[in-house]
């Protein structure tokens, strides 16, 4: 079953500034894909499709079969959670308990319910005691963890993060891939958009990856591989292919792009 299908999507900003220019994805349920992209690329503008933020101008998007279009978008916007790239568009209440709360109230959740899942969030992010502080007031990373949160506690059936890991600290990171993980295993389906080449290449199992608004590859993580893809999109090998591709063994073959290829390749040589 396929969770996302994108059809030549299109989309131009007021200024004329064209961010997308004709985009056809297929994402299946379950999958942990990461979206890459140099700045620029069109990444926040393709995912704030992904449940109706912004609408097609051409093209269509469907989440499990439906178009998202005016009248579905309040729907799927509860069956896709959305974290911005940037956490001041996202946090606004004032505190982080009624921010995390705001999207469970509005679904009309019991009191009991809403409690629950807030509380949970709130935990798993590791901002629980601060639950009572003015979001405008939280550091960065801390307004991140809260957004994050507050997609959490609704639960959806899709989760895009816009650039999920950038400003949090390596612990925020690992909650972060934990909380990934634990989705996964719900069988929920990601998607990621992120320039944390290391990431995608330890976390993902697909990879889109788009350039001035149209994709330039989509495919499975051997792509992170691909050293001539990786120049054409700005991006880079993640650091553990950096350090095999030195080495003339490897000419031609699969680089290894997570730190368990490596350990196993290394315990094969060292055997
Ligand atoms: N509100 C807007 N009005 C006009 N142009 C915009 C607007 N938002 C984005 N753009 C332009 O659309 C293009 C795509 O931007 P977008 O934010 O989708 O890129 P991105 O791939 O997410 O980049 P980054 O890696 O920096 O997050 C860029 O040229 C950007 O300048
Ligand atoms: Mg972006």
């Amino acid at each position: 079953m396929n969770a996302i299908e994108i059809s030549d999507l299109r989309y131009t900003y007021a200024d004329s500034t064209v961010a997308l220019k004709g985009i056809s994805l297929v994402v299946k349920k379950g999958a942990r894909a990461a979206l890459l992209g140099p700045n620029g690329a069109g990444k926040s503008t393709l995912l704030m499709h992904l449940n109706g933020i912004n609408l097609p101008q051409q093209g269509s998007v469907n989440i499990f079969s439906r178009m998202v279009n005016k009248v579905t978008a309040p729907e799927i916007r509860r069956q896709v959670g959305l974290v911005f790239q940037d956490p001041d568009d996202q946090v606004f209440s004032t505190s982080v308990w009624d921010d995390v709360a705001f999207g469970p109230l509005n679904i009309g959740l019991s009191r009991h319910e809403i409690e629950r899942r807030v509380t949970d969030a709130l935990k798993m992010v590791g901002m629980w005691e601060l639950r009572e502080k003015v979001p405008h007031h939280l550091s960065f990373g801390q307004k991140k963890r809260v957004a994050i949160a507050g997609v959490l506690a609704m639960d959806p059936e899709v989760i895009v993060l816009d650039e999920p890991t950038a400003y949090l600290d390596p612990g925020g990171q690992e909650v972060l891939m934990a909380i990934l993980r634990d989705f996964h295993n719900r069988g929920k389906t990601l998607i990621v958009a992120t320039h944390d080449m290391d990431m995608a290449a330890e976390w993902s199992d697909s990879v889109i990856i788009i350039k001035d608004g149209a994709t330039l590859a989509h495919g499975g993580t051997e792509l992170l591989g691909d050293i001539s893809l990786m120049r054409e999109a700005n991006l880079r090998l993640p650091i553990v292919s950096q350090v095999f591709s030195h080495f003339d063994r490897f000419m031609g073959k699969a680089l290894p792009k997570t730190v368990a290829e490596a350990v196993s390749v290394l315990e094969g040589y060292l055997k």
